[in-house]
């Protein structure tokens, strides 16, 4: 079934009150709900309750029991045909955690007892309205076994504790600030913590908790860390103080999202969580800090105030990794923080976007809403929210975001009210920039510049392609940073075009001579520029340019003007090389670097994703194999700067942790091209490297790069690794999936290897998508001419789906570009889907992916 927009309606019913009690056990738990019940409304429509695996024990109605004859259930739904105006309801249902492999509802993981609500869990918790626009206050008392579960915790504050009969304990909790039940949560089990406390702007102190197993306990500092800066950050930029007086967060083996911002008790996946220097790298600590940052920024941009219903779920989203994203960039190195979050734009949003599940950052219809937790709603999301940032200017933005949070308060909302609190702040028209928020698919920009009198014209096109279920789309309003550089390097003009026609002329007049011009600075806006620039304005630019993103860009599209041609005529350019070549030597010789990281951004080549991305027709072969070249010939002709490079930034000379992480990226990508050039001697550096290093970074770089080259004692190094971290889950997962990345037709064997694999399992999230999710991106290993990496694939889907619907329906979109590759790629993949869809039983998750994929 599919459910619209369109067909959005009031909830029949309001709940203001819910009172639970759980007695917990693995696999029978008992869970009664007290509910006050109001009608909304004068009609006399039945009460219907979502619910899905539960037994239902008993119905109450003002303490009357209500017989079985006088409701209706189904698997689904539970409806209560006459009830009064106002009420109380109390239904009793008994539910089997241990048996909850969805790991959606309340599971087990690791032998704890935690809860995953959003979207729609809280219905196999218990009967309910289970929709984000009815909020309630909750209570909520917990009784279990003290030995196995010491730990008892809920949403909001403690009420109360004690100890009950027979070895039983009990906690209660209250929440006062009313929720939706996808914020609800529960968590209970043998777990440690750790503790801190921050002070509010107002003054308020707030007890800060952070829960895991004990032998995780030790590497929850850094998240701790990020916590107190995140609420410090969003004190002063968004000037949000938070609102109970404690804050708890929790780190579970099993989640099958990065984490989830339930009020007051946050449950996150330990890859968010943990870290320490042995164990986690550099990028592992960013990771942890913006996904920490995240969940508490939801305290306000998605639990103070709420979404509607679900395809509003980028009005919390999409502003929160906003959010997310400014206050990485504010931390560290603001440049590469863009950079890194254009390529993930470009490498997962706009495949979806030119793919069969393309949808609108608000989608118009949705069959299994887990499907639409996307890269479109987030990453595409903060896009839009960035762009309604730069046209409005930061200070007409941030009283926007304060009407915003103070009308809304308390309550759900859609998109539309967030963007009209913006527009009634800076009284800027919003009326065409909505569209954003209809209208799926990656606009193309086409550039164009004419000079003459010392006048120049900017001449700007916008067209956007067509999308299942939408053709010709309305030009889109947008911003288009664009500066002007003289010969020698001066930025004549900086400034924001407004660009909302479809086509579109710009004038700037008074030029000595013709400039060099650098448009979508910033990344401005979430399009594919199409613009014929001279490799001389982006030399100049990469020079010159005080932007790092347009400096990167501009040494992406000198790669690309190597590469593009080459995947037709099989033969590399020598000029178009020479020129890259170039590039990378004054690059490495500049004694000035603005920024290492950045320049270890530069040093990269486009990722094999993004070149399949702009191709026409995906040739999966033929873009590993040019890729692979010149990665070689690069190593080989710069081994020298790539030498030097390494040799200067192994050493720590900084001393403050961001500085020295950029070293290291620096140093790291030396290495990579040093390993590249097949010599002994550099394997030799690369292994001392990896035996030598003092943290997970160094060590997790020398490793990729030698267990994806041709290094001769590659398997014992990846035995050795193995048995020096087997016992480390996290680290294993990058075990697996640099393996299952090996850049090779010989991944294949070694993914089924894996598989088997007695540390492989089915129904651990992470360890899924680190030899599956890992393998399928694989763009040389995964694609082949046989389609055994395709029908594997399929194989596993099928297993997985019956065990966990949400990650299976991740892996199978992997197959949802089938169109867009060459044969006889396209045709295996088809006929892989093909069989996916002939399977019976599939979930509704799986099912609409599959079918949306094979649709025409
Ligand atoms: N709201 C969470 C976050 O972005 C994501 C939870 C999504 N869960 C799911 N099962 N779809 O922080
Ligand atoms: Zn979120």
């Amino acid at each position: 079934t599919t459910i619209y927009l369109k067909e959005y309606q009031v909830p029949d019913f309001l709940i203001s009150q819910v009172d639970l009690e759980f007695v917990l056990s693995p696999d029978n738990t008992r869970v009664k709900s007290r509910l006050k019940v109001t009608r909304n409304g004068a009609h006399d429509r039945a009460l219907t309750l979502c619910g899905e695996k539960l037994t239902l024990i008993s119905v109450a109605i003002n303490d009357e029991s209500v017989a079985a004859d006088a409701y209706e259930q189904t698997d689904m739904s539970l409806k209560l045909p006459a009830v009064p105006n106002e009420f109380e309801l109390v239904i009793e249902t008994e539910i089997a955690p241990q048996q909850n492999t969805e790991l959606s509802g309340l599971y087990r993981s690791s032998g704890n007892y935690c809860t995953q609500c959003e979207a729609e869990g809280f219905r196999r918790i218990t009967y309910f309205l289970d929709r984000p626009d009815v909020l309630a206050e909750y209570r909520v008392r917990i009784v279990a076994p003290k030995a196995a579960c010491p730990v008892l915790l809920s949403n909001g504050n403690p009420v109360a504790q004690g100890d009950g009969p027979d070895g039983l304990h009990w906690a209660q909790w209250h929440d006062p600030h009313p929720k939706p039940s996808y914020l609800f949560a529960l968590v209970a089990g043998d777990l440690q913590f750790i503790e801190d406390q921050f002070t509010t702007m107002s003054g308020r102190d707030v007890a800060l908790k952070i829960y895991t197993q004990s032998a995780y306990i030790n590497k929850c500092a850094h998240a701790m860390a990020s916590l107190k800066r995140s609420m410090a950050w969003d004190e002063r930029v968004y000037g949000r103080e938070y609102d109970l007086d404690i804050y708890n967060i929790v780190a579970v083996d099993d989640f099958n999202m990065g984490a989830m911002e339930n009020k007051g008790l946050n449950v996150f996946n330990t890859k968010y969580v943990l870290a320490d220097t042995d164990t986690a790298t550099d990028a592992d600590y960013e990771a942890v800090e913006s996904v920490i940052a995240h969940e508490y920024f939801h305290n306000w941009s998605g639990n103070r105030v709420t979404c509607r219903d679900w395809f509003q779920l980028s009005l919390k989203e999409g502003f929160t990794v906003f959010r997310d994203q400014e206050y990485s960039a504010d931390l560290g190195s603001r440049a590469v923080k863009r950079i890194q979050d254009v390529q993930v734009l470009r490498a997962f949003q706009f495949k979806e976007d030119s793919g069969p599940m393309a949808h609108p950052i608000r989608p118009d219809s949705y069959q299994e809403i887990n499907n639409f937790y996307t890269a479109t709603v987030y990453q595409k999301g903060a896009e839009v929210i960035r762009m309604l940032h730069r046209l409005l200017g930061a200070d007409a933005f941030r009283r926007g975001t304060d009407l915003y949070f103070a009308d809304f308060d308390g309550q759900a909302v859609t998109t539309e009210d967030f963007v009209h609190a913006l527009e009634r702040a800076s009284g800027v028209d919003l009326t065409q920039f909505r569209r954003w928020y209809s209208q799926a698919g990656t606009p193309i920009i086409k550039v164009e510049q004419h000079f003459g009198d010392g006048v120049l014209t900017l001449s700007l096109q916008q067209s956007c392609p067509d999308t299942p279920g939408q053709t010709d789309k309305l030009p889109f309003h947008m911003p288009i940073e664009v500066a002007l550089f003289s010969p020698d390097g001066k930025k004549l003009v900086a400034q924001t075009l407004s660009f909302n026609q479809a086509e579109q002329q710009f004038r700037f007049d008074n030029l000595a001579c013709k400039p060099v011009v650098s448009v979508l600075r910033y990344f401005s806006a979430p399009v594919k520029l199409e613009y014929k620039q001279s490799n001389a304005d982006r030399l100049h630019l990469i020079k010159y340019e005080d932007d790092g993103f347009v400096r990167w860009e501009s040494m992406q599209q000198l790669c690309l003007a190597m590469i593009q041609p080459a995947l037709t005529t099989g033969e590399l350019d020598p000029r178009a090389y020479q020129r890259v070549r170039d590039a990378f030597e004054a690059l490495m010789t500049d004694p000035n670097p603005s920024d290492k990281a950045v320049l270890a951004e530069m040093l990269t080549l486009p990722p094999a994703a993004y070149i399949a991305e702009l191709a026409s027709r995906v040739d999966p072969a033929a873009i590993s194999a040019v890729r692979d070249r010149c990665i070689e010939r690069l190593a080989k002709d710069l081994e020298k700067y790539f030498h030097a490079l390494y040799a200067d930034n192994n050493t720590a000379l900084d001393t403050d942790a961001q500085s020295l992480a950029a070293r290291r990226m620096l140093k790291n990508r030396a290495l990579f091209y040093l390993v590249e050039t097949g010599q002994t001697a550099y394997y030799a550096l690369a292994s001392h490297q990896y035996h030598a290093a003092s943290n997970m970074t160094d060590r997790l770089a020398a490793f990729t790069a030698l267990v994806q080259s041709h290094y001769p004692d590659r398997d014992a190094l990846i035995s050795d690794f193995y048995e020096t971290w087997q016992h480390e889950p996290l680290v294993l997962d990058k075990w697996f999936a640099i393996q299952a990345m090996r850049p090779s037709s010989e991944a294949l064997r070694e993914v089924e290897d894996l598989l088997h694999h007695s540390d492989f399992t089915l129904t651990n999230p992470n360890r899924v998508r680190s030899v599956l999710g890992a393998f399928s991106g694989n763009l040389a290993g995964f694609h082949r001419l046989d389609g055994k990496g395709y029908a594997l694939l399929v194989d596993y889907v099928i297993k997985l789906d019956q065990i966990n619907p949400q990650i299976a329906a991740r892996l199978v979109s992997s197959l949802n570009s089938w169109r867009r590759f060459t044969e006889p790629y396209a045709s295996r993949m088809r006929t892989e889907l093909a069989r996916l869809n002939m399977v019976s039983q599939l979930s509704s998750d799986v099912r609409e992916v599959v079918s949306k994929a094979l649709s025409v």
